[in-house]
């Protein structure tokens, strides 16, 4: 009888020495809670194709983030939903009266040991729907560049620790970086959405912040699916305008990028586990087809064994609750 020489089952055995034999640890240090926060002071509105996930009025907001710390999540992501669109997004750059601007302020008040980190973008504040001015129904580069400093200047002063660029505009980390510096924020660090594809995994997103573009998409400016070489030289430029972290977005189908931009920079690398990722997993839970926690737990590994220092995910707190 064949008798293999070779048995890698014997590592196997025990859980003992599964767990000694480990590659991959994921733990509650590697997450990021993205939440949205609304200027309407109904409580929190459930939006209902991410099952879990809410609207937040800004002292729900506040109640959530103490939440968070309590499970150990080290920081949180916010998303704003205004009062007011218009068709330069204004409500985003507004110091006094701005949705980000009060929730910063107002988490950071009564919330300390929290890293706040915000979304700097256009397409959740413009009535339009798109990431930033529209000339002749094409996303403007250069004029919205101006805009963005604008905005992570206003974030910064209102108490954002992190600045997150998410729009994919050509030179937004250079120009958010002269607008930081400018200002007095040398010290604000950036996380560009450096890699964000033109993804149909998005689409819970939109539906939360009603930001579906009125017209078009966003082909032209997030990237092609199919594009890998494109993300190096993203990523590459995005370093030398002065990122601090880079992310690759949506994380799931994107494991192959994550691992290629983990092994050519050094920086720290976030992937972020987008809404219809977790949208899919809900879905199948809530039916009965899938083991939540499980599958929740393998989805989040692989994202950190491809190579995430840092997983963004709605996910965050059941995840906290299940390492913890
Ligand atoms: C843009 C932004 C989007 C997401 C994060 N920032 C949407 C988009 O590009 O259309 C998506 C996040 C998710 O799907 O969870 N401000």
């Amino acid at each position: 009888m064949f008798k293999p020489y070779f048995r890698p089952r014997r590592l196997r055995g025990s859980e003992e020495l599964r767990r000694m034999v480990r590659e991959t640890q994921l733990s509650v240090d590697d997450l990021i809670y993205p939440m949205f926060v609304t200027f309407e002071d109904k409580d929190k509105t459930s939006i209902p194709s991410m099952p879990g996930q809410f609207q937040l009025s800004i002292e729900q907001l506040v109640k959530e983030v103490h939440e968070a710390k309590s499970l150990g999540i080290p920081a949180v992501l916010l998303f704003g939903i205004p009062a007011k669109k218009d068709d330069v997004g204004s409500d985003s750059c507004d110091d006094d009266h701005g949705i980000i601007q009060r929730a910063l302020r107002a988490v950071k008040e009564s919330v300390s040991g929290m890293l706040v980190m915000t979304d700097v973008c256009f397409c959740e504040y413009t009535d339009h729907g798109h990431c930033g001015v529209i000339k002749n129904e094409y996303v403007d580069n250069d004029a919205t560049l101006d805009l963005l400093a604008k905005q992570a200047v206003s974030h910064a002063r209102a108490g954002a620790d992190v600045v997150a660029p998410s729009g994919m505009m050509d030179g937004m980390v250079a120009a958010i970086r002269t607008g930081l510096d400018e200002a007095g924020f040398e010290a604000t660090p950036i996380l560009s959405y450096a890699v964000k594809y033109a993804s149909a995994f998005y689409g819970p997103f939109r539906d939360a912040v009603a930001s579906a573009p009125k017209f078009g998409d966003r082909l032209t400016h997030q990237m092609d699916p199919a594009n890998a070489s494109e993300a190096l030289r993203e990523a590459e430029l995005d370093v030398e305008e002065g990122a601090d972290m880079l992310m690759v977005k949506p994380a799931l189908s994107y494991l192959d990028v994550i691992r290629i931009l983990k092994e050519r920079y050094e920086l720290p690398l976030a992937a972020y586990n987008v809404s219809g990722e977790y949208a899919m997993v809900k879905a199948a839970a809530q039916n009965g087809w899938v083991d939540e926690k499980a599958i929740t737990l393998e989805i989040l590994t692989s994202i950190k064994r491809a190579g995430a220092d840092m997983i963004l995910t709605y996910h965050a707190k059941d995840a906290a609750r299940w390492l913890g």
